[in-house]
């Protein structure tokens, strides 16, 4: 090897190092400000629904009563809300079903990116504050099943309270 082609390879790894660098500090501000949140284009495939205990810093909500096990997330956002913003409280398109139940989101990634306990503070608060939590969960939720049935859809969601709370 010579000192020519030497030095050369030298220097590319001098800027595939700062390259590095750049892009560390790039990605550093976007870190610190989301918190807990999820990578963009990842949805959370279940979730145990019990804000009391995902979000215990959000006061003055009632005490822990009921939960929803393994919520299947994905299933809701990819496959079956398509079609059916009609049933459902909040108005969504099959482009975007994200908005049927992230109350003021705008995007996937400003609820990917946003701190979770954060982004529910504030969607509870424009519904209603605290005390309203259940309702606002029963009208996202339950009132999409019972629409459905009423309308004699075949795949409907449950009702019923058990089905959704098995605790
Ligand atoms: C379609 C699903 C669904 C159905 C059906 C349903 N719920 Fe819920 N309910 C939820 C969700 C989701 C929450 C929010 C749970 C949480 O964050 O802890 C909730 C919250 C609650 C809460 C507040 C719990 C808490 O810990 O803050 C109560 C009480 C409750 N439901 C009772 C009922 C009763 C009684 C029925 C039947 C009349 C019923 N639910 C039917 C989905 C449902
Ligand atoms: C049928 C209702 C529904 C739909 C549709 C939906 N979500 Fe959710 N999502 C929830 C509930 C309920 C939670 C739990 C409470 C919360 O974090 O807001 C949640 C939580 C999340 C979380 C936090 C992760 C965690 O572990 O709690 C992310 C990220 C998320 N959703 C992204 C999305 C994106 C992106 C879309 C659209 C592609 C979407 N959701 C569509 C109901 C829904
Ligand atoms: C706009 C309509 C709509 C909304 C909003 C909605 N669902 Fe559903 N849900 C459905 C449909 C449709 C099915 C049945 C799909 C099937 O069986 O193919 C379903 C099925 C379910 C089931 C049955 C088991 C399963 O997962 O397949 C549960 C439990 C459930 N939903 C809970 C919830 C909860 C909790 C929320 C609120 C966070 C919610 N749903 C919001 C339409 C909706």
């Amino acid at each position: 090897m010579n000192k020519k082609s030497a030095h050369k390879k030298y220097s590319l790894r001098n800027l595939l190092g700062s390259a590095c660098a750049v892009a560390m500090l790039l990605a550093l501000p976007v870190q610190l400000l989301a918190g807990e949140a999820t990578p963009p284009g990842q949805i959370p495939e279940k979730i145990t629904i019990n804000v009391q205990t995902s979000c215990p810093q959000i006061a003055d909500l009632d005490q822990d009563k009921k939960e929803v096990k393994e919520f299947s997330h994905k299933l809701h956002a990819e496959k079956y809300l398509l079609g059916k913003s009609a049933f459902a409280a909040h108005p969504y398109t099959d482009a975007f079903t994200c908005a049927a139940c992230h109350t003021g989101a705008e995007s996937p990634e400003a609820i990917t990116g946003a701190d979770k306990c954060e982004r529910l503070t504030a969607a509870i608060e424009k519904e209603g504050g605290p005390k309203k939590y259940k309702e606002m969960m029963h009208a996202v939720c339950q009132n999409c099943h019972k629409n459905m049935q009423k309308a004699g859809e075949s795949k409907s969601g449950p009702a019923k309270c058990n089905e959704c709370h098995s605790k």
